[in-house]
């Protein structure tokens, strides 16, 4: 999975205290990029949206979702699996939980943060994102929030030339320099860099309509919300549906005479 070239913690530690951010290359298996490239361009391809809400509403015990993200800041097709689900890929997943315990190590924290249940409630996620030619693309922005992690991981999966020819993942290094990453990436290559640094996706374009598009994936901790994060209202409807649910049951076994003696 993993190869001889993958840097060590104390590597990707200084690479990226000196440049903000740090490309290696060969440093995961062609086999275990093939396996994963093609499991995701089939899943993608047949893709239907599940009925999980995404973004703010990532939940401890939450189901594995797959749903479209389009506003003015993005368009990308996102998968994301929580480690309390059966993984939709075990490969992506085992590759990506074995890299964020390389990222915690590069951090000083324990191999396991973000892989325990804690009361801060951050734990990590497994996300793979499609970002479909002509308009797949994700606007500059930091993830730069204190309290989570600040070192960022992302693998390709699919290769700009042979499944893209425009745009890709861009990340601005130490000097405020645009590093065009995708450019610079081929299978078996992954990027670390700062959440503080400038990073953003610009617009996949190809040249047929036979190519896929872009394909990444990662791992990144989040605060988890629970159901002390629900509006009241929401509540009294749960509770509500509940009592009713109580009362047709009793209603069921009275009218069929079941539970009695
Ligand atoms: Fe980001």
């Amino acid at each position: 999975m993993l190869t001889e070239h993958f840097p060590s913690p104390k590597q990707i530690a200084q690479d990226i205290a000196e440049n903000g951010y740090h490309i290696y290359h060969n440093a995961i298996s062609p086999e275990t990029i093939r396996n994963i490239k093609s499991f995701w361009c089939a899943h993608f391809l047949n893709w239907r949206p599940t009925k999980e809400l995404s973004g703010p509403n990532l939940r401890f015990g939450g189901r594995n979702f797959i749903i479209e993200n389009k506003s003015t800041t993005r368009h990308m097709i996102r998968s994301v699996n929580f480690l309390w689900n059966p993984p939709t890929h075990p490969v992506s997943r085992n590759l990506s939980s074995a890299i964020y315990k390389k990222v915690n190590q590069a951090q000083g924290l324990p191999e396991n943060y973000g892989f325990e249940f804690t009361p801060e409630r951050i734990g990590i996620f497994i996300g793979t994102h499609w970002y479909p030619p002509g308009t797949g693309f994700l606007s500059a922005h930091t993830d730069d929030n204190v309290l989570l992690p600040e070192l960022l991981f992302m693998i390709p999966i699919t290769s700009k030339d042979s499944d893209y020819d425009g745009g890709g993942l861009f990340v601005k290094n130490l000097k405020g320099q645009k590093i065009l990453v995708d450019d610079l990436m081929n299978p078996g290559s992954i990027v670390f860099y700062s959440a503080k640094r400038e990073h953003g996706v610009d617009l996949i374009t190809s040249r047929s309509p036979k190519d896929f598009g872009r394909i990444s994936l990662y791992a990144v901790a989040t605060f988890f919300k629970t159901r002390e994060n629900d509006p009241p209202y929401l509540r009294t409807i749960e509770n509500t549906h509940y009592r009713l649910k109580g009362i047709y049951k009793k209603l069921k076994r009275s009218l069929t005479g079941l539970g009695k003696s």
